[in-house]
């Protein structure tokens, strides 16, 4: 018999203005906990931790996307309490020229966290669609996103490819992979049936 904790029903939300102030510590803490699942060492999450803030700026100019549980408890005492199982942030690629409009427009995928007690349970992909679709209507022509390299493999089964690299802020020497996704080919690669 599987171990495997049952799927728990899941609904994608915008985020409210009105939450931003409650809702930011929350993500700040989800974020955190993510991070560290890749099994970096605690001086280096430490480091991190101020480029691992969600700011309720960030939820007022971004569109934040929240996977939340619909159910009490049904994934067992350990996960009763935890509805918020992850998010992901879209916004205006920061590097793209907004003032002219010059270019093609790129959205930035910001964050993208799933708590670690649920991951492998398709919360992830979930999120990753609904940040494809927030992008597209932006609109933009492609979606990039700089990329913690334990997560490239992720972005690759939606189609990003990686476009180059950027040094770290905080720690020397670490590269990390810039990657984007073209939003035009996007819904085919997502949907099967509807790519012809
Ligand atoms: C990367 C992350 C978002 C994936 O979320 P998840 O809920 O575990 O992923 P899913 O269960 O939806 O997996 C979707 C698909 O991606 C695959 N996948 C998930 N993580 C992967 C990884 N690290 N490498 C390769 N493939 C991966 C799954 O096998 C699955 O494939 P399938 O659809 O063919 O079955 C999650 O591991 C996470 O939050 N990591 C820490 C935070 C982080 O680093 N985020 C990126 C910041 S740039």
């Amino acid at each position: 018999m599987s171990t495997e904790p049952a799927r728990r029903p899941l609904r994608i939300r915008r985020a409210r203005l009105e939450e931003a102030d409650t809702l930011a510590p929350r993500l700040t803490e989800l974020c955190r906990r993510s991070k560290a699942h890749w099994g970096y060492p605690q001086e280096l999450l430490e480091r991190w931790a101020d480029d691992l803030r969600i700011e309720p700026a960030d939820i007022d100019r971004d569109v934040v996307l929240l996977a939340e549980a619909t159910d009490d408890a049904p994934g067992g005492p350990d996960l009763s309490d935890l509805l918020l199982l992850g998010f992901a942030r879209v916004g205006v690629d920061p590097d793209t020229d907004a003032s002219t409009g010059a270019g093609p427009r790129i959205a930035r995928l910001h964050d993208l966290w799933v708590e670690p007690q649920v991951m492998g349970q398709g919360i992830g992909r979930t999120l990753m669609e609904a940040a494809i679709e927030v992008a597209r209507t932006l609109p933009a022509e492609r979606l990039r996103v700089v990329s913690d390299p334990n997560a490239e493999p992720f972005y690759e089964r939606f189609g990003a490819t990686r476009v180059g690299e950027e040094d770290s802020d905080i720690v020397a020497g670490r590269r990390l992979p810039i990657l984007e996704l073209p939003l035009s080919g996007a819904r085919a690669r997502l949907d099967p049936a509807e790519s012809g």
